[in-house]
């Protein structure tokens, strides 16, 4: 079907469907293609901390029911290094900031389900193939896309390319590989979803001469656990003795062990596009950037888009000001370069490089014993861990 909208909005994963939500929200008109079908987009297994901000953005949002009852607030996190167990205290530390677990997965379904009951269109199985008419005055913009074979488009004032890593949004933009800077690490993560009461309360982050390891939870009766592994590791390559054992060696606890329910393994890599819009075309979330996991800042730093882009388009419609729209790039940025570093800086301090040197290893440990020693290293983790703000004024 030939539809058309005010904004037109490509992926539903996290970014896209609060896009959606918070301009619905404001009565700007809008619809999600989305490539995959609703069940796929419903079961994705993905990481689960979410920054206090995106707590707030969620609740403002009105999505955040199930969020606020299902929460596991943690105030710190504990650090495991040469054999002993530490905690941060990240609420002291960052001024009384915390961070809360509650799975992607579920405020995915939470953003659909809210979705479908506002009637806000998503249609599932639309694949973005196209778009046209992105800077050009005067005429709309239109976004092609097929569904069960046929094509169609959906024409809009805007176009937000929230469509992931993979999709059409980012090289539809103006840009060559001078705007791209990219890093992938030489090790990946191997994650396990198990049913099993977490040992901890909190993440640990385990530093270990065999690798990093990571304990986080889904809920008081499912552990999310986490290996570091070779870069092209097969699902299926652990048993699950050996895994357990491992992760109790490096994480320095008898965790208890239950059904193995997941085993994934993602590779870990750094990736920024210094363009996110141009014309009527802005792009948002994976599509713009990538973290590695460790720090847990993926979907945190695609909701942070979000927030700037769903102001922008406000005073668009409601003031008739572009000035942050204009400036989306710019104000995402600066935050996305810091978000980074933090991601980089602990994957760097924690994971073992195969062909490390004793004086790397040394210091790692000096970064983690900085960290747990001085208020100031504590209180720089805990100010990144817990979120870093949105400056919106114009950069100095
Ligand atoms: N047409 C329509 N939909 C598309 C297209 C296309 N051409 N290409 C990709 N998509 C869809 C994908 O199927 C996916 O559901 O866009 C969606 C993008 O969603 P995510 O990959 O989850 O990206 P984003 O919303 O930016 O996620 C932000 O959450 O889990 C993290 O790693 C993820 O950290 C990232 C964050
Ligand atoms: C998770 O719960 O999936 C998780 C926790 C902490 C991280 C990364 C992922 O740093």
């Amino acid at each position: 079907m030939n539809l058309k909208t005010q904004v037109g909005i490509i992926g539903a994963g996290p970014a896209g469907l609060l896009l959606s939500r918070i301009l619905h929200n404001h009565g700007i008109e809008n619809i999600i293609l989305e490539n995959r079908n609703e069940s796929y987009l419903r079961q994705r297994l993905r990481a689960g901390v979410m920054e206090q901000g995106t707590v707030e953005t969620f609740m403002e949002a009105g999505v955040g029911e199930k969020l606020a009852k299902g929460k596991m607030v943690h105030e710190g996190i504990y650090i495991h290094a040469k054999g002993i167990q530490n905690r941060l205290d990240v609420k002291e530390l960052s001024g009384g900031k915390e961070v809360t677990v509650y799975g992607q997965k579920n405020i995915t379904n939470d953003m659909i389900d809210h979705a479908q009951k506002d009637e806000i269109q998503i249609v599932w199985e639309a694949k973005a193939q196209r778009l046209e008419h992105i800077d050009d005055d005067g005429e709309s913009a239109i976004i092609h896309y097929s569904l069960h074979g046929k094509m169609y488009t959906l024409e809009c004032d805007f176009i937000a390319g929230c469509d992931g890593f993979h999709g059409i949004s980012r090289p539809s933009l103006p840009i060559t590989q001078k705007n791209i800077y990219s890093y992938e690490f030489p090790y990946s993560w191997y994650g396990i979803l198990a049913e099993a009461p977490p040992i901890a309360h909190e993440v640990i982050y385990a530093h270990h001469p065999d690798g990093f390891a990571l304990q986080s939870m889904r809920g008081p009766e499912l552990s999310r656990l986490y290996i570091q592994c070779p870069n092209g590791t097969d699902p299926g390559a652990y048993e699950d003795e050996w895994l357990w054992d491992e992760l109790d060696k490096r994480l320095g606890v008898t965790n208890n062990r239950g059904n193995i329910i997941s085993k994934g393994v993602a590779p870990m890599r750094s990736f920024v596009c210094d363009v996110m819009q141009h014309g009527k075309l802005f792009i948002a979330g994976d599509a713009a950037h990538i973290v590695p996991p460790t720090g847990a800042k993926g979907m945190n730093l695609a909701v942070a888009d979000v927030k700037v882009l769903s102001k922008g388009l406000i005073h668009h419609y409601k003031d008739k000001d572009d000035d942050i729209l204009n400036r989306y790039t710019e104000i995402c940025l600066r935050r996305i370069w810091k978000v980074e570093r933090f991601s980089w800086w602990v994957t760097t301090t924690f994971h073992v490089d195969e062909n490390q040197d004793e004086f790397t290893t040394k210091m790692q440990e000096a970064t983690i014993s900085y960290m747990l020693d001085s208020q100031i290293g504590g209180q720089s983790f805990a100010e990144n861990y817990v979120g870093l703000p949105i400056l919106w004024n114009e950069k100095k």
